[in-house]
């Protein structure tokens, strides 16, 4: 992911995110173009030489400290190892389809360590963001990258996946951080609005400077300790142990209000955003003015992938 800051930030580099995200891409890509032409020149002299390149990298550099996400944290961020897990597991299938054995090994091999690093995030209560930190930001460790990883870096494997325990439990705790923090959440317009999140509780840059179709699927859903707080917003009565089985008027009740609390984001983010549809960088805290670059690509973009979890399908 990038940000405009780092049009005068240059030095917010490396930013390890990158290489892993575009091997993935790539990786779509190639699949696609296979599909719909067979004509694997392009694929072949272009695309698996970036691709192989690029998880190289990944698999020699992903222990080494780097830029965050937001381009000003520099430490091991959850949300690079979650993206980074992503590539080398879609890599290692590649590279089997193309007769690489030994490098399908070698990104199995170290997806397969990023998995065990990847659970040391967890606080015993929420996903802490970034560790051996040594430059940048300090911050509690409260940060939506966490879930924005669940989004674009988690695969079909209940691992950090948006309807997770750690993930559901990680939403709660960093809305309940904001739901005090903005004006615009304090003296909110209307209770049909969903709390405005920002990137972080310390974050100051201005600008200017579902987990629904998984619980289907799995049949249920149990209330555990780390995801009471999520539930008792949707259902006061609930307790730890509590099972919601599909078909019941229980499960039902639970996942509307689910439903209904996502859509209240949804309803604040088109609350906030200009008339014409254009969503700027950032809306401001205390006005709700939409401020930073205009027209960004990225809320755009990341108004798509939420509108593509609600429907049930996280990018792939
Ligand atoms: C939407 O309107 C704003 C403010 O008038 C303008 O800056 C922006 O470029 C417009 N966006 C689009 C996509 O037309």
């Amino acid at each position: 992911m990038t940000n405009v800051v780092n049009v005068w930030f240059k030095k917010s580099r490396p930013q390890n995110d990158g290489p892993a995200e575009r091997a993935s891409s790539f990786i779509l890509l190639a699949d696609s173009i296979l599909k719909q032409s067979g004509d694997d020149t392009y694929v072949t002299g272009t695309l698996k030489p970036a691709i192989f390149k690029d998880l190289d990298y990944v698999v020699s550099t992903w222990s080494d400290g780097c830029f965050d996400l937001w381009e000003e944290a520099n430490g091991v961020h959850f949300y690079t190892l979650i993206v980074m897990r992503k590539g080398l597991i879609h890599g290692a299938n590649f590279a089997t389809r193309n007769g690489d054995n030994t490098r399908a090994s070698t990104y199995t091999t170290t997806a397969n360590t990023l998995k065990t690093k990847i659970d040391t995030f967890w606080s015993s209560t929420y996903i802490t963001v970034t560790q051996s930190l040594t430059g940048g930001v300090q911050k509690a460790g409260y940060d939506v990258s966490t879930l924005i990883a669940a989004n674009s870096g988690s695969l079909a494997d209940g691992f950090y996946t948006p309807g997770s325990d750690k993930i559901l439990a990680t939403a709660v705790v960093i809305e309940s951080k904001f739901s005090s923090l903005y004006d615009i959440n304090v003296n909110a317009p209307s209770y049909l609005l969903g709390t405005a999140i920002g990137r972080y509780p310390e974050d100051t840059y201005n600008g200017n400077g579902n987990g629904h179709k998984e619980w289907t699927l799995a049949g249920q859903v149990k209330v555990s300790s780390i995801t009471l707080p999520f539930f008792k917003k949707f259902d006061t009565a609930t307790v730890e142990g509590t099972v919601y089985k599909v078909g019941t008027a229980a499960f039902n009740a639970m996942t509307q209000n689910v439903a209904l609390g996502a859509n209240k984001f949804l309803s604040t983010v088109k609350n906030y955003a200009l008339t014409n549809g254009s969503m700027s960088e950032q809306y401001e805290r205390g006005s709700g003015k939409s401020t930073g670059a205009r027209d960004l690509t990225w809320s755009h973009a990341a108004l798509n992938s939420a509108a593509r979890a609600k429907a049930g399908a996280p990018s792939a």
